[in-house]
């Protein structure tokens, strides 16, 4: 008998309201019962910081931690240290950088995510959040409800996405599908940069042109979207110097991790207008301090700014696959058998799966 350790944001009331809610630890991915009956102990929780969490108290007998992007319970090379027992660190979602893969690697300990489980529901964000920002909707909204009416105040910063260029950052799961969906309003021109080409017929189906460096793209694209894991290369890219070689007065939408992007010269970069706008659900880390710049930032017309608390990949619909998808991976590795997707493989054995360096497999 193992202890399965669950780290899960804390819903309250809203569990209450709502019983498909299962990403929060009232509900427990809807698998207590089921790991139970495998014979197992299973412990949740949501308090995961500062050194008396309970994450600290429970990892240091836990065989199994699983943990979600939304609400990370970070897996840091000293928590690594403690944890004498673990074996497997599980993600119910997608993204894997909670976890100190080295240190994991280090002790053999696998780590698994859901992958694709929730492609769909962020590359709706996105969309969303471009219109959002580009139209220019967050003040026009906070207005009417404040009971004011300026439709000058709104009007001078809002376009159409209509005949803009779009460039994405990585054209996986995610990349391709925010391109799909952006297709149909007409944009002038798709753009990606990813060190993995698609296949032509995807490329021209998908009516994508590659560019080969990823300044070259910024400095063509009206709206840029980051949709490339978060691993080395990618940590602080795009900092003062990167968002320099975008367009000046662009829009940079960011679902797929925080630390991507140097909050400072993003927060400076719409002060100046060299940003017209910046959207996206994830923050370093996350839940994200009050004082955090994204939480206050704007351009010069007070407008701008199109963050939310990360909701993109744990919407109803999510929730229930990347529950499915946990069990899944829990069960192959309860029966032994480890016959895991080789596409939820970040790392295993010692080493790193191809998913970790941010290949499409
Ligand atoms: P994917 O593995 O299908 O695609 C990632 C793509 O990024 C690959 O084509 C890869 O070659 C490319 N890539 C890696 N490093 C790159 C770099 N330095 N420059 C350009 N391209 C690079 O992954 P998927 O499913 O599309 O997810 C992407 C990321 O989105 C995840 O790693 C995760 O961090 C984030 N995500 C966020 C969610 C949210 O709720 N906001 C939910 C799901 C994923």
């Amino acid at each position: 008998m193992g202890k399965v350790l669950l780290v899960l944001y804390s819903a309250g009331q809203h569990a209450k309201d709502e019983e498909k809610l299962l990403g929060c630890i009232e509900n427990e991915l809807g698998i207590r019962q089921w790991i139970e009956s495998q014979g197992h102990e299973l412990v949740t929780t949501s308090d995961k910081d500062g050194e008396n969490s309970d994450l600290d108290k429970h990892i240091v007998d836990a065989e199994v931690v699983i943990t979600t992007p939304f609400h990370p319970g970070y897996i840091t090379r000293e928590r690594i240290a403690k944890a004498k027992k673990l074996k497997i660190c599980v993600t119910a979602g997608v993204g894997s950088d909670h976890v100190d893969l080295n240190a994991a690697n280090e002790r053999g300990i696998a780590v698994l995510e859901v992958t694709g489980s929730n492609v769909q529901s962020v590359a709706e964000h996105v969309v969303m959040t471009i219109l959002v920002l580009v139209r220019n909707f967050v003040p026009a909204h906070e207005q009417v409800m404040a009971g004011g009416w300026d439709v000058a105040a709104v009007a001078k910063d809002s376009y159409d996405v209509e005949g803009k260029v779009v460039g994405t950052v990585g054209i996986g799961r995610i990349g391709q599908r925010v391109l799909q969906r952006l297709k149909p309003f007409g944009v002038k021109e798709m753009l990606y940069f990813d060190y993995q080409g698609l296949p032509k017929d995807v490329e021209q189906e998908l009516g994508a042109r590659r560019v080969d460096t990823l300044e070259e793209m910024l400095g063509q694209c009206d709206i840029v979207t980051i949709n490339c894991p978060l691993h080395e290369s990618t940590k602080g890219l795009f900092n003062k110097e990167l968002i320099s070689k975008m367009k000046k007065g662009a829009w940079l939408v960011n679902t797929a991790r925080g630390a991507i992007c140097v909050e400072e010269d993003v927060a400076e970069a719409l002060k100046s207008g060299q940003l017209r706008g910046y959207g996206g659900d994830v923050w370093n880390p996350q839940p994200a301090p009050k004082s955090h710049p994204w939480r206050s930032m704007r351009n010069k017309y007070g407008a701008g700014n199109a963050m939310t608390p990360h909701i993109s990949g744990t919407c109803l619909d999510a929730q229930i696959r990347y529950a499915e998808g946990t069990k899944n991976i829990l069960d192959e590795y309860f029966s032994g058998r480890n016959n895991y997707r080789p596409q939820d493989v970040i790392v295993i054995n010692g080493d790193y799966a191809t998913k970790a360096y941010g290949q499409r497999k």
